[in-house]
């Protein structure tokens, strides 16, 4: 490709080296969880090696360190995200428990019966059935923003949903099937402006694309560790401190409080008072470590790799005119998904025999049943790219899928 920091980009990711069925690994499912670069994984074993001890009570030299690299990472990721602070962020287990936690501590707290909540067509499970489950809990009506056959939002009859029982709004940024990018703020400034509140799911988003929540102004923003080079079991909620200071807290016990009495206990401050027990500490250093090395690739370049990556595959689709691809009309996509069918033939047996070949696709309903609903599939093959792919990927990847037309056919 023609950005020449991307050139030899997998010699930094270990995982490259290693062949499967003596073929290189060709590795089509970033969407699902990335690959790790080195700096990563070293900074994870560092850890353990060098100063594996708890943090924030330690008055000893090894705590005192790893509370400072636990705490520069919350600062990395602030800068990156350019939240207003660093006590803005909270560390979570992932983007699903970020949500869970907004649902039951700010949700419950604030929205009573009769009250709406306003989702989309495309989210994933984890952004619906932890608003389904408080919907029933405690009698709020759930209303969607429909999606079009080009995969975007249908966003002409705001004012319909907006209405003056509707009180939050939850919505992907990106679609991970469809890779849709929605115009968030657009639609972020007219929830405002209806006195909504407003969370914006970014698990696929912040991974690819330059992300501002100041100028974004959502009120809670949340995304995962694993799908951004960094490991696995560690996530981010971001969310504007005044809302942070007025929520109670999700889960209790030790490192969240300032005081405790045996019938009484006071919060600590934001954002510990939303980490209760000890947190995953070399996990968010880790995520601190990717956040450099993004950073470092620059996520300008990073989306226009991915688009350029995108543009290619959808041209070497042209040979393949039996393979319909899911909501590639959409001009604003990340370039980063796609999603595609062939024939009546199941994804499952598209993939299994791309596997045979050492590429790996992820083949299902992707996490987003109603999606597949209305895209009339049970479920998509899907090919999702990242820093470390090429076109080289992407010529195997159609060499594959001619292996497939002449097995299935
Ligand atoms: C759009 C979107 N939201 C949320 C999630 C959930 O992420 P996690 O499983 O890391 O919590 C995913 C994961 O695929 C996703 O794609």
């Amino acid at each position: 490709m023609g950005l020449s920091n991307f050139h030899d980009i997998k010699k930094d990711f270990p995982i490259f080296s290693r062949q499967i069925n003596g073929r290189d690994l060709v590795y089509l499912d970033s969407a699902a969880t990335t690959q790790k670069p080195i700096e990563v994984i070293d900074s994870i074993t560092s850890y353990y090696k060098n100063c594996n001890s708890n943090i924030h009570r330690g008055i000893y030299s090894i705590s005192i360190e790893a509370t400072e690299l636990y705490e520069n990472a919350r600062n990395t990721i602030a800068k990156f995200i350019n939240a207003n602070s660093s006590r803005e962020i909270i560390f979570t287990r992932n983007a699903t428990e970020a949500i869970n936690l907004v649902a039951n501590a700010w949700v419950s707290a604030n929205l009573k019966e009769g009250d709406s909540i306003i989702l989309t067509e495309m989210e994933h499970h984890s952004n619906l059935v932890p608003w389904q489950i408080i919907a029933k809990k405690l009698k709020l009506k759930l209303n969607f923003i429909k999606i079009q056959a080009d995969g975007g939002l249908i966003l002409d009859n705001l004012d319909d949903l907006f209405t003056d029982n509707a009180k939050f709004l939850s919505l992907t940024h990106v679609s991970n099937v469809l890779g849709t990018i929605n115009p968030i703020k657009d639609i972020i400034s007219k929830a405002h402006a209806h006195g909504i509140t407003t969370l914006v799911d970014a698990a696929q988003s912040v991974p690819h694309m330059s992300v501002d929540v100041q100028n974004i102004d959502s009120d809670f923003f949340v995304f995962s560790g694993h799908k951004m080079l960094g490991p696995s079991g560690i996530g981010v909620l971001h969310a504007k401190k005044d809302i942070l200071e007025n929520m109670e807290p999700f889960l209790y016990g030790g490192d969240m409080i300032s005081n405790v009495s045996l019938r009484e206990a006071q919060w600590n401050d934001v954002p510990w008072k939303f980490e209760a027990g000890t947190p995953n500490i070399v996990g968010a250093i880790g995520l601190g470590k990717a956040v450099d090395y993004l950073d470092n690739l620059g996520m300008s370049n990073i989306h226009k790799h991915e688009q350029e990556l995108y543009s290619y595959a959808i041209d070497r689709f042209s040979d393949l005119k039996e393979f319909k691809i899911f909501g590639f009309e959409n001009k604003d996509s990340t370039g980063g998904v796609i999603s595609f069918s062939y024939s009546d033939f199941h994804p499952h047996d598209i993939a299994s025999i791309l596997d045979g070949e050492s590429i790996a696709v992820r083949a299902g309903h992707h996490c987003a049943q109603p999606l597949m609903e209305k895209l009339g599939v049970p479920a998509t093959t899907r090919a999702s790219f990242y820093v470390y792919n090429d076109e080289s990927d992407i010529d195997k990847l159609f060499d594959g899928l001619q292996k497939v037309r002449s097995v299935l056919t």
